[in-house]
């Protein structure tokens, strides 16, 4: 596992090849330095460039060096960071305008480095790693007509099959150019036949998953609505058609970054695959002065020759050990009960004690005190950005609530909006101008909000001093950190004419830099993203807040679908899931508290109901629920996860925890419609040991854990809709 580089003298070629453990990326810069893809996939033991032979490039043209070279045109080659405006006619990675106006760009190789450890990006997240846990190489390109440079950077986890990328464009001369796309990868398939996954959804119904073959021309994700969005996840997957959980050969990656991006797919003239994702350019823009330098957020890349399992499984890996921070990041999640469904915001300082004792006494460990606590807020009108204590419904204020709390034996935790503003609010009649909204125009309201200019250091200094009096001024150890619309009426008070484009990421900048600031000044508190739900579920956010309230659907049934397509690239760590009542407050279905438990069990675990509202027999659900969470919880987060069923095919959703030892599994998950006669389900386990010998919990005998993975396990006849199954498996032999 390594960086290796070999000059060929003769040709004058440069070849670099990034081993993994499983997989291997090739590029080379040839003769006339343009630095060309080659290989991602397999380890081959060769060097694959034989593959880059083309007969003829038909009606593409040759860069002028190559003279009448009729095999030699950008246009068809696979290349490591295509440039628009020279002869490569596809997607481009990056667009820039020069002084003299013209948006050609013609990246040639200048020089690489290899440096021990993984590179940093400034003011932006990014996967981190011990110096000995990985590499970075760096290929410096320089433009044949400017002074313009751009520095790509390769950070490779071998052991964790992970290529982690960013480019940093660099003016090098004195006159100011324009960068109108900054990419963070283009990842090259020159062979093949894919289909492409991707997640899109709506409010509620996030990440829902969808695959189709690749048609010719360009397919796109992405975002304009200045966050990463329930709409579309800033991730994909690109995959052979006949992959599935456990075999084919499938491409991944996500985006470290939580605002408007986007990935586009082209399938080209030859049938090659170009992916490049990156911030989405329809609503960037940067200046960059000489001298200057700007910065792509990440992108992190993985392979799996062994199907969508293992992929997942290196994303959830690198996501929860490299990029997850904090007190937080691997230790057991608190089990929470928050108020949101059980009262919305009609609640006092009385009613939220009175939560908070039941829930004391059936063993839940913090209670959550959710919107409507603070300034004039008594529904979703009036009071965002007045982050001081409404002592009308919380008498005594936050500190002494608090302390009840804890003197039940409950941590507490508390919910705030920061990034927003109510006209009807303090705070808005003191600063208008710190809402974004265009002069001359009526801002567009979005659940009666509008939305703080977070690029402006005034708002994040205003909002870093009240949120974080509020931290000091009680005991509390929890924040949920919400975000309740897009973006839109672009345009800051602060910034000049030519630079208004560069609001939408500066945004995302000071979104990081406060969080930052906030999670390093109060380092034992738990942060919690969320935005509507999982509007901005993505890694930028993930290295914050080590877990991102998922939906508000908070429907077992579909939280099933939900959770599915979120566990292909995120963790289970990192899934907010919460029990809430029934009839379901977002469908007005009726699940089995056991199935909505198994769901939550999926994620974080928490309620979201009023305890007083349960019976005798749920109270003691609810007590028995946490418990057997408190003694699956290692084996859930620590374990790896697997899909044993597709929900949105299959009549039941299914998944697993394996333990890395191989000594305990868990399968868990819901059966959805019963059917009279019905056949009987089984389903195959997966990680156990071939030889070792298992036990189910319930059932007669013991397995060999190849019967478990080959044979398969049968699922109880249950009589009922949505019925829970809950299967451990522990090793004996
Ligand atoms: C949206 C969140 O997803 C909910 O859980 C809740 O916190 C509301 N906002 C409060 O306004």
């Amino acid at each position: 596992m390594s960086i290796d580089i070999r000059v060929n003298e003769k040709e004058k070629e440069i070849f670099f090849s990034l081993r993994t453990l499983n997989s291997e990326y090739q590029m080379k810069a040839d003769g006339f330095g343009v630095l060309r893809h080659i290989w991602y996939g397999e380890i081959t033991e060769r060097d694959m460039d034989y593959l880059l032979l083309r007969p003829d490039v038909g009606f593409s043209g040759s860069i002028y060096e190559a003279g009448n070279q009729r095999d030699y045109s950008l246009d068809t080659m696979p290349l490591e960071y295509p440039c628009g405006g020279v002869g490569d006619y596809r997607v481009p990675a990056v667009k820039v305008t020069h002084s003299n106006g013209s948006s050609a760009l013609d990246l040639r190789y200048k020089s690489h480095n290899v440096i021990k450890g993984k590179y940093k990006i400034p003011s932006l997240p990014a996967v981190y790693a011990e110096e000995s846990e990985a590499e970075t190489l760096e290929i410096t390109l320089g433009d044949t007509a400017s002074d313009t440079e751009v520095v790509l950077r390769y950070g490779v986890l071998g052991d964790k099959d992970i290529i982690t990328r960013s480019a940093e464009i660099r003016n090098g001369g004195e006159k100011e150019i324009f960068v109108g796309k900054a990419a963070s990868l283009c990842l090259e398939l020159p062979q093949g036949k894919w289909d492409w996954i991707h997640f899109h959804g709506r409010h509620a119904m996030e990440r829902q998953t969808e695959r189709a073959p690749l048609f010719h021309g360009i397919q796109e994700s992405a975002s304009l609505r200045g966050t990463s969005s329930h709409q579309q996840n800033p991730s994909f997957i690109i995959c052979s058609p006949d992959c599935g959980e456990r075999h084919g050969e499938c491409y991944g990656a996500f985006f470290v970054y939580s605002g408007s991006f986007s990935t586009q797919i082209e399938y080209d003239q030859l049938e090659q695959t170009r992916a490049v994702m990156g911030i989405n350019p329809d609503l960037f823009g940067w200046h960059l002065m000489g001298g200057e330098s700007f910065y792509t957020p990440e992108a992190v890349m993985t392979y799996s020759g062994g199907g969508l399992g293992a992929l997942s499984r290196n994303f959830h890996k690198i996501i929860r050990e490299n990029i997850c921070r904090g007190k937080y990041k691997l230790s057991e999640r608190p089990v929470l009960i928050n108020n949101w469904e059980a009262t919305y915001f009609d609640f006092d300082g009385e009613k939220i004690l009175r939560i908070a004792e039941e829930a004391a006494k059936m063993g839940v460990d913090m209670l959550v005190l959710d919107d409507g606590w603070f300034g004039k807020r008594n529904d979703d009108c009036s009071g965002l950005g007045d982050w001081f204590v409404n002592e009308k419904k919380l008498k005594g204020g936050l500190g002494k609530l608090a302390e009840k709390i804890k003197g039940l034996g409950l941590k507490f935790g508390i919910w705030f909006e920061p990034e927003m503003v109510s006209e009807d609010s303090e705070l808005y009649r003191a600063h208008p101008d710190w809402a974004i909204a265009i002069p001359g125009r009526k801002p567009t309201r979005a659940r009666y909000q509008l939305v703080l200019d977070m690029s402006r250091k005034d708002v994040r200094d205003y909002l870093y001093d009240s949120i974080s009096k509020i931290l000091r001024s009680a005991d509390i150890s929890y924040v949920k950190w919400d975000a309740n619309r897009s973006i839109c009426d672009l345009y800051s008070a602060e910034l000049p004419p030519e630079r208004q484009r560069e609001l939408s990421h500066r945004y995302v900048l000071g979104l990081y830099e406060l969080l930052e600031r906030l999670t390093k000044e109060f380092p034992e508190v738990l942060f919690e993203g969320c935005s509507g739900g999982g509007g901005r579920f993505d890694a930028g956010m993930l290295y914050y807040c080590p877990q991102i309230w998922c939906s508000d659907d908070t429907d077992a049934y579909e939280r099933t679908k939900i959770q599915y397509g979120t566990s292909f690239i995120y963790p289970v760590s990192a899934v907010g899931s919460h029990i809430s009542v029934v009839p379901n407050h977002q469908t007005g279905r009726i699940t089995p508290m056991e199935s909505r438990a198994v769901t939550a069990m999926a994620g974080s675990f928490g309620y979201e109901l009023d305890p007083n509202s349960l019976s005798d027999y749920e109270k003691g659900l609810v007590s028995q629920q946490i418990q057997s969470f408190k003694k699956y919880a290692p084996l859930i987060h620590n374990g790896k996860y697997y899909r044993l069923s597709d929900p949105l095919r299959d009549n039941y959703a299914l998944w697993e925890f394996a333990s890395e030892d191989r000594s305990e599994a868990l399968i868990q998950g819901m059966i959805f419609r019963k059917v009279p006669n019905m056949k009987r389900i089984s389903v195959r386990a997966e990680g156990l040991s071939p030889d070792g010998i298992y036990r189910i919990e319930g059932r007669e005998g013991t397995f060999t854990g190849k019967a478990l993975m080959c044979g398969g396990i049968l699922i109880e006849d249950m009589w009922g809709d949505y019925k829970a199954v809950e299967i451990h498996i522990v090793r004996e032999g």
